[in-house]
């Protein structure tokens, strides 16, 4: 049903969540593209592993279900089922599980992977070059953006898999999943979206977005903190692909403790590693609670409001954007060139306002807790500094 009232009214953004967040009354954070801000929740989470140590030695049996908890708040997030949701420890780990159940040895040997993916997709994918994998790249056009067209021109028969981050961690491009998906499966490639820079900020539904597996962590938009993430792959998919790189919680029976076999489960589990990551698991589940209860559609519409904002200042500062405007193909992260980066990071953090860099580009990343006071804040800085901006 159509609300008579902005989304951003109701819901739980900016201001009316703002106080769960400590930072805020020291700084103006801007910097949840490297680490989400800890809330109250988060901290008593990780205080309360801590506490149950003490009081009960090895609660084994709650850790391991806080393990289902976080698979449980992931597949709610992406609207997927839980069996078809792996946790991982990285998406370093999750998607190296994925790429060894390929078989790239024969005549479709072909990683197909764009400029913009994070190093760790790049390294993994020309790891497998070790096993006799090509690795293709795919450029930026002179805008900046990867279409799907230029993806089509390097996706053919012999393309296993296709890397196509959603939103790219060093330009705030977003790349059209979908229709990438729909050119790489038409050639029989699969396809993977790594959306750490996307998930919690951006509405990612895996029933629609066309990829074959979605990664991602809880240090950024989650909320959470590291040594945790995900790997959502498409029930077709998990069935078909026997990961040679696990541990023993991605086997079908985690307490039969056979050293006779390998039986990976039938579910995503199989993408599983070793012993999880307890406190992080502790976090994780606080942290996208936070993001559950607000809603990510929420969450989204608010960034792309804080967004238009920033990009309206930064105009008028004549800064040089890097991040499109086209609200559908941007999320939270806005990046501008600069002429001296560390030097403007540094002259900002002066200010008490964090932020963070890539390459000559300064990254000013918006989550669900900032305000326009925020936006504000930091473009008259950047005013002051107008001299580091290209
Ligand atoms: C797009 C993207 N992928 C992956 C990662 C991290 O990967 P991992 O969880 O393996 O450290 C990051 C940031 O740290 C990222 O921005």
């Amino acid at each position: 049903m159509a609300s008579a009232h902005p989304i951003e009214s109701a819901a739980k953004v900016g201001a009316a969540v703002r106080g769960e967040f400590p930072i805020f009354e020291t700084a103006t954070y801007l910097n949840s593209c490297s680490q989400g801000a800890l809330s109250h929740r988060v901290r008593e989470a990780v205080e309360g592993w801590l506490a149950g140590w003490d009081a009960n030695g090895a609660e084994w049996e709650f850790w391991v279900e806080r393990n289902e908890a976080f698979r449980s708040s992931i597949a709610a997030l992406l609207h997927a089922r839980t069996d078809d949701v792996a946790v991982t420890t990285s998406v370093s780990q999750g998607v190296s599980a994925l790429v060894s159940g390929l078989p790239l040895e024969g005549e479709r040997n072909r990683i197909v992977i764009s400029e913009y993916e994070f190093p760790t997709v790049g390294q993994i994918a020309h790891a497998q070059e070790l096993r006799g994998a090509e690795v293709v790249h795919v450029a930026p056009g002179e805008d900046g953006s990867i279409d799907a067209d230029r993806f089509a021109e390097a996706i053919d028969e012999r393309t296993a898999l296709v890397c196509c981050t959603t939103l790219s961690y060093r330009s705030g491009h977003r790349h059209d999943v979908t229709a990438i998906a729909e050119i790489a499966h038409e050639a029989g490639a699969l396809v993977l979206a790594d959306s750490y820079q996307a998930c919690g900020a951006v509405e990612l539904d895996v029933r629609s977005l066309g990829a074959d597996a979605v990664t991602g962590g809880t240090v950024k938009y989650l909320l959470g903190t590291a040594g945790l993430g995900f790997m959502w792959v498409r029930p077709e998919v998990h069935e078909a692909l026997v990961p040679t790189q696990t541990g023993w919680f991605a086997d079908e029976d985690i307490f039969a403790m056979s050293i006779a076999d390998y039986s990976p489960h039938a579910s995503a589990r199989r993408f599983d590693s070793g012993t999880p990551p307890v406190p992080s698991l502790y976090a994780g589940v606080a942290g996208i609670s936070l993001v559950a209860e607000t809603g990510v559609p929420a969450v989204e519409a608010h960034v792309h409001a804080l967004g238009d904002r920033l990009l309206d200042g930064l105009e008028e500062l004549g800064a040089s954007v890097v991040t499109p405007r086209d609200a559908a193909r941007r999320g939270p992260l806005v990046c501008v060139r600069s002429t001296d980066v560390g030097a403007l990071v540094g002259a900002l953090a002066g200010e008490r306002i964090v932020v963070s860099s890539r390459e000559d580009k300064l990254r000013v990343a918006l989550h669900l807790y900032n305000v326009e006071e925020d936006v504000d804040t930091l473009l008259a800085a950047l005013a002051r500094n107008r001299a580091l901006l290209a």
